[in-house]
Order: C-alpha cells, then structure tokens, then sequence
C-alpha cells in the first residue's frame, strides 16, 4: 500500500514537472491541453482561464492557439483609439471627477467618484443621469447603470499608454477581476454600448461598434499582446 502510494506520489510529480517544462509551441500543437485547469492556473498566478472550447486560453505560461504578436498589436491601436475617445475616456478619468465633451474637461458641479463609483451624498450620478438619455443638447446621457468604475479599481485609460493600457485591461487585479472570456463579453456591456448612443450633439467613438467589437475580440484571440513601449 505504502509503495503504491509512492509510486503515484512520483508520477504526480512527474506530471507535474512536465506541465511546467512545457515549451510554448507544444502548449499551441495540443490545442486541448492548453486549458488549464483551476488548480494550475492559480500555480500560475494568472487568472486567464481559458473559454468553455479552450479556444481562448492566455496567460503568461498558457498561450492561446492563435497567437501572432503582429494580428495582436494591429488590432490593439483600433481598440485603443476606441478606448481614448472622449465617450469612453469621460468615465475613465485618471481623477476622481468624471470628465465631459470632446476636450475632457472637468464635470461641471464636480460629481465625485464615491466608493461605488455612483457618486458622493446629493450628487448621485443617477439624479441626473436617466435611464434614458435626456432629450436636447447638453443635457445628461442616459442609461440605467450609469456611474464611474468604483474607488478600489479605477480602471484608469486618461493618460495611459497604449504599452500600459494593453497590459492593464488583461490584469484581473486591474480590470475587475475578468477572465479573458469575461473581457471579450465587455465588448457588450451596457455602458460601452452607450459610448455609441449618448445623444444630441456628441460626436461617436472613431469606428462602428461592431468594427470596435471585432478588433476587440481579435486582439484578446491573437494574444492580447502589448505594443512595444515608445
Ligand atoms: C458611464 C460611464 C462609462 C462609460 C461611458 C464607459 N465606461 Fe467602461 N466602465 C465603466 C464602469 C463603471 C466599469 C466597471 C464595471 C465593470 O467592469 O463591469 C467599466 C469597465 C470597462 C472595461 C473593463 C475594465 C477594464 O479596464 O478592463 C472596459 C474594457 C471598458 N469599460 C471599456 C469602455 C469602452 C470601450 C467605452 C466606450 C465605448 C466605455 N468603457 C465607456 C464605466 C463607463
Ligand atoms: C447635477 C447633475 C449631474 C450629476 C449629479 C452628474 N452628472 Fe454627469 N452630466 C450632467 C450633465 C448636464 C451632462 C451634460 C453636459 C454637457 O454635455 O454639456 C453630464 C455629462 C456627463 C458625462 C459626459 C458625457 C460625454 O462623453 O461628454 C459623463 C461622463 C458624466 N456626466 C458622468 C457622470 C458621473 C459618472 C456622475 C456621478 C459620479 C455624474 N455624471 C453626475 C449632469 C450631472
């Protein structure tokens, strides 16, 4: 009994020792193994958990099938002028102030971030901005969940660099704790749809949202690769 035990306590560890000793390429020529399990991927310290088909698996030791560093990067600088346009720039302020217009400025009457991102005792977000955008000009956009990303994970794109903002939407400690499936679902989310309805007399994100959407997914699907830093 005790020898069995051994024996199955070595080929553990051998096993073990493979997973780790596992070249890129083999991890790409399995497809199906690349999906880590739970377990191995905490040992890995990543969160990147691969999709329900195993088509998406990323992280560090893990790359997805379809990686290609060049696809990855060109598909990032859509993303990327996406994510610094003003409609999405203004709820991802470096501040604690959101920012409105095309110049970003400041929100007037300074409405603060609060803990929840909904805003600071009378100047609730939601007390002006409707479930629906406000008819006329400069009025408030609408939509029912409207509010900043909350004071423990900013999710800051004002300022940031391309390099930087690349690896800081794949970091879950940064990006809301979203696995890379997680991330790609984003691409639907409520309030980034809003960013392409915010009513009168506000210019739209440089692209269609679903020219937006597929270079998203591209860019998570090639290996969400980070441009080099300038
Ligand atoms: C009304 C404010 C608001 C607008 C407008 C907005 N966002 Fe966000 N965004 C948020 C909030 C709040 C979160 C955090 C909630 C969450 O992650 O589910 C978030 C999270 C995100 C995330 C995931 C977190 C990360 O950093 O990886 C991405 C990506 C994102 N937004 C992209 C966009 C894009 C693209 C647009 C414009 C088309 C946009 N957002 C417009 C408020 C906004
Ligand atoms: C007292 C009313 C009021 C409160 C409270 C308020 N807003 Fe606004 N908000 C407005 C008005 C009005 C506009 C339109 C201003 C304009 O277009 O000139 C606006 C515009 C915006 C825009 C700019 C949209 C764009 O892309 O130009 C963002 C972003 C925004 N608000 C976020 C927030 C957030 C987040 C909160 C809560 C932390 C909040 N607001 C609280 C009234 C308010």
């Amino acid at each position: 009994m005790k020898f069995k035990l051994l024996i199955y306590a070595g080929i553990i560890a051998l096993a073990g020792m493979s997973f780790y000793n596992v070249s890129d390429h083999d991890i790409m020529a399995t497809g199906k193994d690349s999906v880590v399990s739970g377990k191995d991927s905490e040992a890995n310290g990543k969160d990147n958990i691969a999709s329900g088909k195993g088509s998406v698996a990323i992280g560090k030791d893990n790359l997805p099938s379809g990686k290609d560093s060049i696809a990855s990067i060109k598909a990032f600088s859509k993303v990327y002028s996406v994510l610094m346009s003003p409609r999405c720039m203004n709820c991802h302020p470096a501040g604690d102030i959101p920012l409105q217009g095309d110049d970003n400025h400041l929100h007037t009457m300074y409405p603060k971030r609060g803990a929840d991102g909904k805003g600071l005792f009378a100047m609730k977000c939601a007390n002006c901005h409707q479930p629906e955008n406000t008819p006329g000009v400069h009025t408030p956009p609408g939509n029912p969940n409207w509010h900043l990303p909350p004071a423990d994970m900013k999710m800051v794109f004002q300022g940031r660099s391309a390099h930087d903002l690349a690896k800081q939407l794949v970091d879950p400690a940064q990006n809301g704790h979203k696995n890379m499936q997680q991330l790609i679902a984003h691409a639907d989310d409520g309030l980034v749809l809003s960013g392409w309805n915010m009513g009168e007399g506000r210019t739209l994100p440089p692209m269609s949202h679903a020219a937006f959407k597929k270079a998203w997914i591209e860019w998570i699907k090639t290996g969400a690769y980070a441009p080099p830093v300038n």
